[in-house]
């Protein structure tokens, strides 16, 4: 049996301007996690069982565009001496025998937290490693993000990318990703001082694919102006590393701050999330922006340790479905 788990990550800053190659910052949340497990049995076929969102299915029967199938059937063709998933027999076992592959996650779904990409990546490790043949992190990314590219459109890498190093990362897209490593140049970054996140959840459930692509019907039809603002993010997000890297925490509240308005600005943000935002602010965060794909999902909030407990209970009170609290550390953990 084999067994592998995958965090959940939060965009600090540049979610959208990322897709169009500007910079972006991302640190995983290890709080939540997306765990696979593979085991042999006697059944013939490949079994899939995701208890959380009622599914158990044999891999055949699944949609090729299902994400699981898509999933387990890249996997499959990855390896260098690929069993084949029609006669149900995978490496290592003895012919018509199967195996079991269980998802479990407790990510919440379409929320800005990653777990579309935490799923992948724990299958993509767990069944690779069952197989007899562990893929190492670039192949996993590169393999996650060929999945989110069936299903997110025109991904940036980011969140594939934090969620397989489990580590604060600096990306920047590649210009043409097309079979190309992990989709974007990747740097980790020093973490100068450590500093307290909270995030809210909105509970609406936020396809990314729309609001990427309602982002790009606005950049189709005025390139100049998104451009522009698509800059000022990348220089925030490059303030907003300086910052990091010198521990410099204070000067990251006024910058999430700014980072908000630029994606009000590309209509990704909505009430839910500006409510949310207002109420942390004046619960007396440093400062508050959404994460990830917008429209719903989650936002966070940047606060000394000790306002953590009060801008939670504010958030709770001004409509959040739940909330988390998270330290950015040096070492890769976020605790
Ligand atoms: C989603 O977590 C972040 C977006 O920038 C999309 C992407 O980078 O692929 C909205």
């Amino acid at each position: 049996m084999t067994t592998s788990s995958a965090p959940g990550k939060i965009i600090l800053f540049g979610e959208h301007a990322v897709v169009y190659r500007r910079p972006a910052l991302a640190v995983p949340v290890t709080q939540v996690q997306a765990t696979a497990t593979v085991s042999a049995t006697s059944r013939t076929g490949i079994w899939i069982e995701a208890p959380d969102i009622g599914l158990a299915s044999e891999l055949s029967r699944l949609a090729p565009v299902h994400p699981l199938a898509a999933v387990i059937n890249r996997v499959f063709s990855a390896l260098p001496s690929p069993p084949s998933p029609s006669r149900s027999t995978p490496a290592g076992l003895p012919k018509g025998e199967g195996c079991i592959i269980t998802i479990t996650s407790t990510i919440p779904i379409a929320s800005g937290l990653g777990s579309g990409a935490a799923v992948s990546v724990a299958i993509i490790r767990a069944l690779s490693a069952f197989l007899g043949q562990p893929l190492p992190d670039e192949r996993v990314s590169a393999l996650a993000y060929e999945v989110e590219k069936l299903h997110h459109g025109t991904p940036s890498g980011i969140d594939n990318t934090v969620v397989t190093y489990a580590k604060p990362v600096y990306f920047v897209k590649f210009p043409s990703p097309p079979g190309r490593g992990v989709g974007g140049e990747v740097e980790t970054f020093r973490v100068g001082a450590p500093f307290t996140i909270v995030i809210g959840d909105t509970g609406l459930s936020a396809p990314t694919k729309e609001s990427v692509s309602d982002v790009r019907t606005l950049w189709e039809a005025d390139q100049p102006r998104w451009e522009k603002v698509f800059n000022e993010v990348g220089d925030i997000v490059q303030k907003a590393r300086r910052a990091i890297e010198t521990g410099d925490i204070p000067a990251l509240g006024p910058l999430m701050d700014e980072n908000h308005k630029s994606l009000q600005e590309m209509t990704v943000s909505c009430l839910e999330l500006d409510r949310l935002v207002e109420a942390a602010r004046k619960s007396g965060a440093l400062g508050a922006k959404l994460s990830g794909g917008g429209r719903g999902g989650n936002m966070i909030a940047l606060v000394r340790p000790d306002k953590a407990e009060p801008v939670a209970v504010a958030l709770m009170s001004a409509g959040a479905k739940r909330t988390l609290i998270t330290t950015v550390k040096q070492t890769s953990d976020v605790a």
